[in-house]
């Protein structure tokens, strides 16, 4: 964890309570020191904090925290176009509380933020300290979308998590795990693949998830991978063409059918 060659010294302080957060050691950026040389002496990947961006840097190149493909989703829903899989899938509504099993680039996370709305709440786990810092503090630096609950992130390990909630913790849980078999993808998902967590999604993992959301579970998998089909679900129909296959299953409560009723 470092920070941009000009910084204040509050910068310093988030950067070294960031690192601490995930036991990531600190490095002292000196004025005009490249990454570069940090890269070569210190660190095989740096998080760089700056007062307004925060980066994921290491020899294959870098990058920078974006709402990314959220920001054309959200888009989306605030023009009443009500298309979005996680929407049509999970039925998320105002007031609901997520937990986002998988944050990645908190793309999902974003667009469930808008779903249930400020009255809503929606906790997101991510296991890769790296993406934890990246997205955690990437998060911090994008403007509120008035319409939208805040996303807590939270740097763990999904299955300890699910194991330490009560019963209807939450009203839907969602995961998108590491599919086994990748395809062509943006230098953002390249650089996530090069830090993800892979370890793949088990039985036990999803019937935990089962207990601790009241309405639904919801898995979304590859068309191209044999992760469905070793976790016994059934993807929800979708487009001929679609890469990216959706799982809905009931929760502690049953899981009614989607409704969508979002501003
Ligand atoms: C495919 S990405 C999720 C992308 C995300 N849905 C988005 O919209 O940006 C999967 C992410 O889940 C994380 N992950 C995998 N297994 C996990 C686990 N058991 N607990 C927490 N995070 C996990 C990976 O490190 C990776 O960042």
């Amino acid at each position: 964890m470092t920070t941009s060659d000009r910084h204040a010294p509050e910068l310093v302080l988030r950067a070294q309570q960031a690192a601490s957060e995930v036991g990531a050691p600190y490095v002292e950026r000196t004025h005009k020191r490249p990454l570069a040389s940090m890269l070569a002496d210190t660190a095989d990947a740096l998080i760089v904090m700056e007062a307004e961006a925060v980066s994921l840097v290491d020899a294959e190149g870098s990058l920078r925290f974006s709402p990314g493909l959220a920001h054309l989703r959200v888009k989306q829903l605030d023009a009443g176009v009500h298309e979005d899989m996680l929407l049509r899938v999970s039925g998320l509504r105002e007031g609901e509380r997520v937990l986002d099993c998988t944050l990645g680039l908190a793309a999902d996370a974003q667009v469930a933020a808008r779903l249930v709305g400020p009255s809503g709440a929606v906790t997101a786990l991510e296991k890769s300290s790296a993406l934890y810092l990246l997205v955690r503090y990437g998060l911090e630096t994008l403007p509120r979308h008035p319409l939208a609950c805040p996303i807590q992130a939270v740097y763990a390990d999904a299955s300890e998590y699910l194991r330490t909630l009560p019963d209807g913790a939450f009203d839907v849980v969602l995961f998108d795990p590491m599919f086994e078999r990748q395809r062509k993808s943006s230098v953002a998902f390249q650089t996530l693949r090069r830090y993800a967590d892979y370890a793949p999604l088990t039985r036990e993992t999803v019937a935990e998830a089962q207990r601790v959301a009241r309405r639904a579970v919801v898995i979304k998998g590859s068309r191209y991978s044999s992760d469905f089909k070793k976790l016994g679900l059934q993807p929800e129909p979708a487009r001929p063409n679609a890469t990216v296959l959706w799982a809905r299953l009931p929760g502690f409560a049953g899981s009614p059918p989607p409704e969508a009723r979002i501003r």
